[in-house]
């Protein structure tokens, strides 16, 4: 399958969440390719560390992305794209190419307000023919107890009927670690809470994008 985590904004998750699942996926036995367009090269230096089987991870500036695509994304079994926190033509390129985008956003007005952008040009993806394309919000950074911002953001989901995922992701001391160690969640701390967090999340991301195809790599 082909994922992209995309925001208009920096800081909500996008690059801890791929990595996260990445490492799942890798650990599950799949061979995994990271694109990483993010300057920062936040998991392109995660990766290096982790040193997992079965992960391979690129990090591209934006012209090289199409070309690059074409020439790897069909030998792997899964294809993430980590986006930089900005709304530019790349991030259009790699939805259109995608079986679901990942929004993470915090639960706060800003964030929200920006995933709504994103929701935005996904209709206009899907209108210009990526019929398949899906989307999920995802809150991230929460707050362990439900606050005024969680039932605000709830709210909020429910009023602009965005698509979110179930699961969520409680800020915790984890999803910082691991780029520290090197160690994602579901390695460092296979029972822990960020590791179920991370392996519901994908059970949510399977069911969601189904059977995939070998060949095109697109969802069957
Ligand atoms: N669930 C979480 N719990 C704790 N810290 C988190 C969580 N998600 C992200 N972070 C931290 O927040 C910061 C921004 O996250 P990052 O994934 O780099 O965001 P983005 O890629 O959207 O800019 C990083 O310092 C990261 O470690
Ligand atoms: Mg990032």
């Amino acid at each position: 399958m082909i994922l992209s985590f995309a925001s208009s904004k920096g800081g909500v998750g996008k690059s801890t969440t791929c990595a996260a699942i990445a490492a799942k996926l890798a650990q599950d036995g799949k061979s995994v390719l990271v694109l990483d367009l993010d300057q920062n090269q936040t998991v392109a230096r995660w990766a290096k560390k982790a040193a997992l089987p079965g992960l391979e991870i690129m990090a591209l500036a934006p012209d090289a992305f199409t070309r690059v695509f074409r020439d790897k994304a069909a030998g792997f079994d899964h294809v993430l794209i980590d986006l930089a926190g900005t709304r530019e033509a790349t991030l259009l390129k790699a939805m259109a190419r995608s079986d679901l985008v990942i929004i993470p956003a915090q639960a706060s007005e800003p964030d929200l307000r920006e995933a709504l952008v994103i929701i935005d040009d996904i209709r206009d993806v899907v209108e210009a023919g990526a019929a398949g394309l899906q989307y999920r919000l995802l809150l991230t950074k929460l707050f362990p107890l439900p606050t005024r911002v969680t039932l605000f953001a709830h709210r909020e989901i429910a009023r602009h009927d965005m698509a979110s995922f179930r699961t969520s992701l409680v800020e915790r001391a984890q999803y910082r670690e691991m780029f520290l160690t090197g160690k994602a969640p579901t390695i460092a701390e296979p029972k822990g809470k960020a590791a179920r967090e991370i392996e519901a999340l994908v059970t949510e991301i399977e069911a969601i994008v189904g059977p995939v195809s070998a060949t095109t790599g697109r969802a069957a």
